[in-house]
């Protein structure tokens, strides 16, 4: 086994957080994304609702995460299961009704969790009032609501934009003879936001939720609300889907007047009080355009969503470039993001593979600042198998090129080995297959188990409350770590933590006196036992992920 020394060469990423007693609540919060379709059916219809959700509320309080954010609830066709939007101010039957949302509410408060709504901007769903009125005449009063051209000369769409979804991004009317806009499917037409009656329309969406006591908002499709103003033609995409998604949309990502409705957004949000958090979809992988989403005072977004990792594959010195990079970019009190897992991409312990799942875990909550996490992934949930006539995403890949669609990561939440799992009654049918696993891999099981992933998940959380360098401290990656492996170090005051992540199928070994006297162990992702560390000398095995203190 080779023996590394580390010595005292740490490359600084960013200082010590100096508002520490900042009252944000979400500063350093851990989120928990729910696709409330998955999550928990309460009525034996086999699609999860927000009783279900309400059912669960305890379990997510002791998993320890600070708040919810809730895929779409709102009534909608379901072409995309709720990102497309047929009433903004309600919620769909199939998950409950307003009162049932406040119930949600007050449960989830009485516990002090948080509860953030996604605010799907970008279009509405082609059923949606609106539309309705927009498509039944050239001069409706909503026709300027949405994206309307006349199609070429010879009749061709208006120009060569083509949709996420696949195919032209436009869509013929018969009816009144123009094309409309969908960046999304055509079930999904694009608001117009250079008309202000749309942005007026829209924040009374956001006041709806604020007054009932939402928590906050992440915002769909955001870096694209508004496009170029003459909306020329896109140079031709290239390779995978996730690269199309991510960099060929020139015209329609990151549109210098976005920042004016992001920032429009925030002032919303900011006349009731500085406790409503604003994040959202930020696909960029330049780390430079990402944090621009913060805003040039810091007037956007809290919180752009950090994806460039989660596009990265497992290499160290790949994710030491795309943190190093994104702490490079990250302007100076804008709280870092972490996102490595969500419902349009293949679950995590699938893409980097089960060795390394909670590794990906042991980055996500010591990396500094917010971490996301996906329902399931605490488990290791991975991607179920979807038979072809069981197939209901409208996507045939997923976003990062995966030729199975979203279903896969979508699949019901793992509680028990019980039929169906516990997601929904023994006799329903759950709208999507519970992955094979679920027999080993579910809550009740690994709630017994000492050493399962959802333990280590506890584990972590109950750390980064518990240790001030995990929250506030500086965060500088060791320049002499082993090829295969991430070193960092997390500092505030006295304490010094050294977190160790060990990306090769080969254990190696540490020399750490030129650091400290001695470390402590503080959690190791295979819990093994603590003779692995003696005096400053630690052991990592293959895979393994160690947090450790420094004496
Ligand atoms: C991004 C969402 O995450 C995805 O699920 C959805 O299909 C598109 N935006 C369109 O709303
Ligand atoms: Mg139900």
């Amino acid at each position: 086994m080779n023996t590394y020394q580390l010595n005292n060469l740490p490359v600084l990423l960013n200082p010590p957080d100096t508002h520490a007693d900042s009252e944000a609540w979400w500063e350093n919060c851990v989120i928990y994304q729910i696709y409330p379709r998955s999550f928990q059916d309460s009525d034996g219809d086999g699609v999860g609702d927000l009783p279900g959700i309400i059912d669960r509320l305890d379990y997510l309080k002791e998993l320890g995460v600070d708040a919810l954010w809730l895929s779409p609830i709102y009534p909608s066709p379901m072409a995309d299961f709720g990102y497309d939007v047929a009433d903004y101010c309600d919620v769909d039957p199939l998950f409950g009704s307003l009162a049932t949302f406040d119930r949600l509410l007050a449960e989830a408060h009485g516990r002090n969790l948080k509860v953030i709504l996604d605010y799907v901007a970008n279009h509405t769903s082609s059923e949606h009032p609106w539309f309705r009125e927009s498509r039944r005449s050239r001069d409706n009063a909503k026709r300027d609501w949405y994206i309307w051209r006349d199609g070429r000369e010879n009749g061709e769409p208006p120009n060569n934009w083509v949709s996420f979804f696949g195919g032209s991004a436009w869509t013929w009317d018969s009816e009144t003879e123009q094309y409309y806009l969908h960046l999304f499917s055509p079930q999904q037409p694009d608001l117009n936001w250079r008309n202000p009656e749309v942005a007026a329309a829209m924040h009374d969406v956001l006041r709806f939720w604020l007054d009932r006591g939402v928590d906050g908002f992440r915002m769909d499709a955001v870096t694209m609300l508004i496009k170029h103003a003459e909306m020329p033609d896109m140079p031709p995409a290239e390779g995978l889907l996730g690269a199309e998604l991510l960099q060929k949309h020139i015209y329609v990502h990151n549109q210098p007047e976005v920042h004016d409705l992001i920032r429009g957004f925030r002032q919303v949000l900011d006349a009731y009080d500085s406790r409503r958090v604003l994040m959202g979809e930020t696909g960029d992988l330049d780390p430079r355009k990402l944090v621009s989403f913060y805003g040039r005072q810091l007037d956007e977004m809290h919180l752009p969503f950090n994806f460039i990792p989660m596009h990265m594959p497992w290499q160290a010195a790949v994710m030491r470039q795309a943190i190093a990079s994104y702490y490079a970019a990250l302007p100076h009190r804008a709280t870092p993001n972490f996102v490595f897992g969500n419902h349009d991409i293949s679950r995590l312990a699938t893409r980097y593979g089960w060795a390394n799942h909670r590794s990906v875990a042991m980055l996500l909550l010591t990396l500094g600042g917010v971490a996301t996490l996906y329902y399931g992934d605490e488990l290791g949930m991975t991607d179920g198998f979807v038979p072809p006539e069981k197939v209901q995403d409208l996507m045939t890949q997923d976003f990062s090129g995966s030729e199975h669609g979203r279903d896969p990561a979508r699949t019901p939440m793992q509680w028990s080995a019980a039929a169906n799992s516990g997601f929904t009654a023994s006799g329903s049918v759950p709208w999507l297959p519970l992955a094979a696993n679920y027999k080993t891999v579910n809550v009740a099981h690994q709630a017994q188990e000492s050493a399962s992933t959802l333990k280590f998940y506890q584990a972590l959380i109950t750390l980064r409350r518990g240790l001030p360098a995990l929250q506030h401290g500086s965060l500088a990656i060791m320049a002499d770590a082993p090829e295969n492996a991430l070193v960092y170090l997390r500092q505030y005051n006295e304490q010094r933590l050294l977190i160790v992540i060990n990306f090769a199928d080969a254990p190696f070994s540490l020399d750490l006196s030129q650091l400290a006297r001695r470390a402590v162990l503080q959690l190791s992702s295979l819990f093994m036992p603590v003779t692995a560390v003696s005096g400053s000398r630690v052991v990592v095995r293959a895979h393994e992920s160690l947090l450790l203190e420094l004496d």
